[in-house]
């Protein structure tokens, strides 16, 4: 820093105060001893950034005022991970924890007895931290082992991470240690309250609030998310040190926040009551915890242990299975989804698990709740798996009352009136009224899809405001917009309407195949839709064929004949048609320019985050041109698609030879066509 012309006693002043607050963070945040009041805390801050705006040539990355998050970024930066950022292997019962330490003494041969210290396994998102002379230089995410993104910006922002180490810590030119980041329950839960005030999607589960966070370009929404870390491994440390234990201790020392709980235990026998103890503990604490994980104490050993390329051999998290509470099941509601399937909700009575009070589970569909016997007034056992959205896996039947009452589904849509359908063979029920409010939003979006008409601009923000301003009823609808009516909306232009309603005129010529994929019928997606346009000529030709003829057509089964059928018979569907013809919509077959089923037979597995498409998208391409999806890789995987952060499938894939792909590759593949 060019700190020449600032005045030593200002240096002075600046740095003192920068190492009292950095000193109190530790002290509030990795010890949980605050020695100040907060507001003392925020008197000395303030002074820290009055002096640093005053001379802003003394800019530190690691002064305390960093911590508050800056201009956005652009996009992250690959960091590589030398040695790879593993993972472990878990086991789930103490019969696979006494065969890991069973393998672990055949290695180590001589030894007798392992010595084991067990960690909480807390389910969060993994980072590494690099330190150099003290000051911490790069944070990054874990990423697929060894490429992760730089996240150091939103890192900074955690107040228990260090900016500088404190005791010996600075006497090291380079350290690394990794650890867990995670957002206690309490955070988590006043997060998705607000979310779910300002209409956004919630987090599922603490960890995906934590991943969601820290991918956040904007540190500045980073920092007001109440993250907090654990650091559990690291790389190499001074040559004195001996085992994990020392390590730990170590890393406390100059100013590191380590796992909480961190027991030495000599042999399996001796770590079983630890886990017992913490199959209901773990609740206890504030966050998150899904298990224990063992490690070996003596660093010599672990050197002879090694690692596969998966995972450490000296270590192995014990996984505890979901939490099961009992409550009480008040009644069923059913609920219409966006694509007009009727799921049944069970209302409970409220009920700490897990972590969360839960008072909705989903039911499923009818056969869920036959298959269970589920009554209403039940007592019901509920469970939140690692997912956390909570589900019913049956019913305390000894409580029975002699009160409790058999769920009749509805015959009726809830929101529409309209008949609802179970088509032949179908597990759910469905309103298929492309009309009815609750999916007129998902219809018009699915409608206007990439796979569907493609119109380009038809985005969900602007769905909505014309679906809640009543001007959309359908997507026929869409082909009667006026311009004015878009550009009156807010965020809207003179040119952003023009746009819109030439894609909107654009997509009138769209093949066939496109439209009768976004009519929406149930089981139709870009696959079977291009069987139907390849077998009947026109809208008004497949509107008349029975469930015979449908049957007829390979690859047709009866569920989706009975579907397509039903769609037919619908008086308000058959309006909304009538209505898009009218527009000049083109519902027939042009006999050239048809897409062969260019991929056909071949089998995808998709892996990682997709950043163009969503994986039903993705899904739905390769459908649409005669492949197939499968969820996990094997002999017969022709690609495996690789987004961000793939996981496990990548291994298996380089494994089996299959051939890997980036998503640039595949939208190739797919668009081109
Ligand atoms: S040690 C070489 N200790 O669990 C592997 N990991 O399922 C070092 N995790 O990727 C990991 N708590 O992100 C370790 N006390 C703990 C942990 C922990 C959570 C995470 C970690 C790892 C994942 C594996």
């Amino acid at each position: 820093m060019n700190v020449s012309k600032v005045g030593k006693e200002i240096v002075k002043k600046i740095e003192k105060l920068r190492n009292d607050l950095l000193a109190h963070d530790y002290r509030y945040y990795v010890l949980n001893q605050p020695t100040i009041s907060d507001e003392e805390y925020d008197r000395l801050m303030l002074r820290l950034k009055e002096l640093e705006e005053k001379y802003p040539e003394m800019i530190d990355p690691t002064s305390p005022t960093q911590r508050i998050g800056g201009r956005p970024l652009e996009k992250f930066s690959n960091v590589n991970h030398d040695p790879p950022m593993l993972s472990l292997d878990n086991t789930y019962s103490i019969e696979e924890i006494r065969e890991f330490e069973k393998g672990v003494l055949k290695r180590l041969e001589g030894v007798s007895m392992i010595e084991w210290v067990v960690e909480q396994k807390i389910d969060g998102v993994a980072v590494s931290l690099v330190y150099e002379n003290g000051s911490f230089t790069q944070g990054s995410t874990r990423g697929d082992g060894v490429v992760g993104d730089d996240i150091t910006e939103n890192l900074k922002t955690i107040k228990s991470i260090p900016l500088r180490l404190i005791n010996d810590g600075s006497k090291y030119p380079y350290i690394e240690v990794r650890g867990e980041v995670y957002m206690p329950n309490e955070a988590f839960l006043r997060l998705n309250k607000e979310r779910e005030r300002k209409g956004e999607p919630l987090f599922a589960n603490p960890r995906n609030a934590t991943a969601g966070t820290l991918k956040s370009l904007d540190s500045s929404i980073v920092a007001k998310r109440e993250l907090n870390i654990f650091i559990h491994s690291y790389g190499t440390l001074p040559g004195s040190i001996k085992t994990h234990l020392e390590a730990l201790e170590f890393l406390s020392n100059i100013g590191f926040k380590v796992s909480a709980l961190r027991e030495a235990k000599r042999g399996i026998d001796n770590v079983i009551p630890l886990i017992e103890e913490w199959r209901t503990k773990r609740h206890e604490v504030g966050y998150w915890i899904d298990g224990l994980v063992l490690k070996v104490n003596e660093l010599s050993q672990r050197g002879k242990l090694g690692s596969t390329s998966k995972a450490p051999r000296w270590a192995v998290a014990f996984k505890y299975p979901a939490e099961k509470v009992r409550t009480k099941l008040k009644r069923i509601k059913v609920s219409i989804g966006r694509t007009g399937i009727a799921t049944p909700i069970a209302m409970l009575e409220a009920v700490f698990v897990s972590g969360t009070t839960v008072s909705r589970a989903s039911l499923f569909n009818m056969d869920e709740i036959e298959r269970k016997d589920i009554r209403v007034g039940d007592k019901v056992v509920v469970e939140k798996g690692g997912e956390i959205i909570p589900h019913i896996v049956g019913v305390v039947k000894e409580e029975r009352r002699g009160g409790e009452e058999r769920f009749l589904f509805p015959d009726k849509c809830p929101v529409c009136g309209e008949k609802l359908i179970r088509p032949e063979g179908e597990v759910y029920y469905r309103c298929i009224n492309v009309g009815c409010p609750a999916q007129i939003k998902g219809r018009i979006l699915h409608f206007g899809s990439r796979n569907g008409m493609d119109i380009e601009g038809l985005g969900d923000v602007l769905v909505s405001q014309l679906v809640n301003e009543g001007i959309l009823c359908d997507y026929a609808d869409l082909y009667y917009l006026q311009k004015d009516e878009i550009a009156s909306l807010p965020r809207m232009g003179e040119k952003s309407a023009e746009n819109l309603i030439s894609a909107i005129e654009e997509s009138k010529k769209q093949s066939f195949n496109r439209l009768i994929y976004s009519l929406g019928i149930p089981f139709v997606g870009t696959y079977n839709a291009k069987l139907l346009s390849d077998n009947f000529r026109s809208i008004d030709d497949l509107m008349k064929k029975g469930l015979e003829d449908l049957f007829d057509i390979e690859g047709i089964g009866e569920k989706t004949a009975s579907a397509i059928v039903a769609f037919f018979k619908n008086k308000r569907n058959m309006e909304v048609l009538r209505k898009l013809r009218k527009a000049g919509v083109i519902m027939e077959r042009k006999e050239e320019g048809r897409t062969p089923l260019s991929l056909k037979g071949k089998r995808f597995v998709l892996t990682g985050t997709l950043s163009a498409l969503t994986r039903e998208e993705a899904r739905e391409a390769i459908e649409g041109f005669g492949g197939r999806v499968t969820g996990s890789v094997s002999q017969k995987t022709d690609f495996v698609v690789a987004g961000r952060d793939p996981g496990s499938k990548l291994d298996k894939a380089k494994e089996l030879g299959a051939k890997q792909i980036s998503e640039e590759e595949f939208l190739k593949m797919i668009y081109k066509k």
